[in-house]
């Protein structure tokens, strides 16, 4: 290759002066990027999993919900972003394609009643859903746990059995993308039917009072009556970051790591 007097390149196969080149403005088109990663709710349509929804949402993923009843009667236009399956995790055989091209479970999948049902629903139902997401190959699975409520452990006990059943499960199959929230009460909006109902009403200054009064938390028996409140907003923002965060730590997050944790821009 030579250089002409005008500084050009010429080029010597071809003995042709190089055109230079033409930049031609591309139109710029505001298209987001298809998302790369999928979030499957499980209790998508109850109080958490709601917020949940909406928060993965706003943070660009795929989302899916899974639950008995399917489809959220809500009428908000977000909703109609979330692929609402209709699946009962106690029922094997029946649900699991829900899990296809998943990255990341998150199951607010628990309730109240009898013992044995109360067992059922917050224990074996987790735990037929961590083992098909781990058979599926799905990286990270978080749960939705609940606090030690200390005396009051004896009367439920269905519920807190079923809770450490399946956060025992969740640590072996997920030992490295497994992360368990344990918040207290959480408070909110809670839609029953049309009606919201504000919950923030009581767990708010609730909070504020408990937070200051963290020692207590420490007193045998009744101590774990004295875990503040936390919001539905900071439990959601926790799960989604917990389920797309590659650093986010495995393991066991309380009510003051979920506080800690919703402060912090990721
Ligand atoms: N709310 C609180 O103050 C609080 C405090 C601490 C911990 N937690 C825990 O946080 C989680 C979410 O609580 P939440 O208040 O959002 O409860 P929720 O409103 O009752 O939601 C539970 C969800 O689980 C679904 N579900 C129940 N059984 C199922 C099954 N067999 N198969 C598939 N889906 C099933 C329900 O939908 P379908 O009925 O349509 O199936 C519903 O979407 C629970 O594990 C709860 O124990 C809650």
């Amino acid at each position: 290759m030579a250089v002409s007097n005008s500084g050009r390149y010429l080029s010597t196969d071809s003995k042709k002066v190089d055109e230079p080149f033409k930049v031609e403005e591309a139109e710029t088109v505001n298209v987001p990027p298809p998302p790369t990663e999928k979030l499957l709710v499980l209790g998508g349509n109850g109080f958490v999993g709601l917020h949940i929804c909406k928060e993965a949402l706003d943070h660009g993923l795929a989302v899916a919900s899974l639950s008995r009843s399917g489809r959220s009667s809500i009428q908000d236009s977000w909703a109609s972003n979330v692929s609402w399956h209709q699946g009962n995790l106690l029922s094997p055989g029946s649900w699991e394609d829900a899990l296809d091209g998943v990255t990341a479970v998150i199951s607010c999948v628990g309730g109240f009643g009898s013992n044995s049902y109360m067992y059922k629903i917050n224990g074996t139902a987790n735990i037929n859903a961590i083992r098909a997401a781990s058979d599926k190959g799905v990286k990270r699975f978080v749960y939705i746990s609940a606090a030690d409520f200390g005396l009051a452990n004896y009367l439920l006990q269905g519920y807190y059995e079923g809770k450490k059943a399946a956060e025992a499960e969740l640590l072996i199959k997920f030992p490295y993308g497994g992360v368990i929230l344990r918040p207290g009460f959480i408070y909110g909006t809670r839609r029953v039917g049309s009606v919201k109902l504000p919950l923030g009403v009581i767990g708010s200054p609730l909070e504020m009072v408990l937070q200051r009064t963290r020692p207590l938390n420490q007193l045998p028996l009744i101590g774990p009556l004295f875990t503040p409140p936390v919001n539905v907003t900071s439990v959601a923002k926790v799960a989604v970051r917990a389920a797309t965060d590659p650093v986010f730590p495995p393991g066991i997050v309380d009510v003051y790591g979920i506080q800690r944790y919703s402060q912090k821009k990721y």
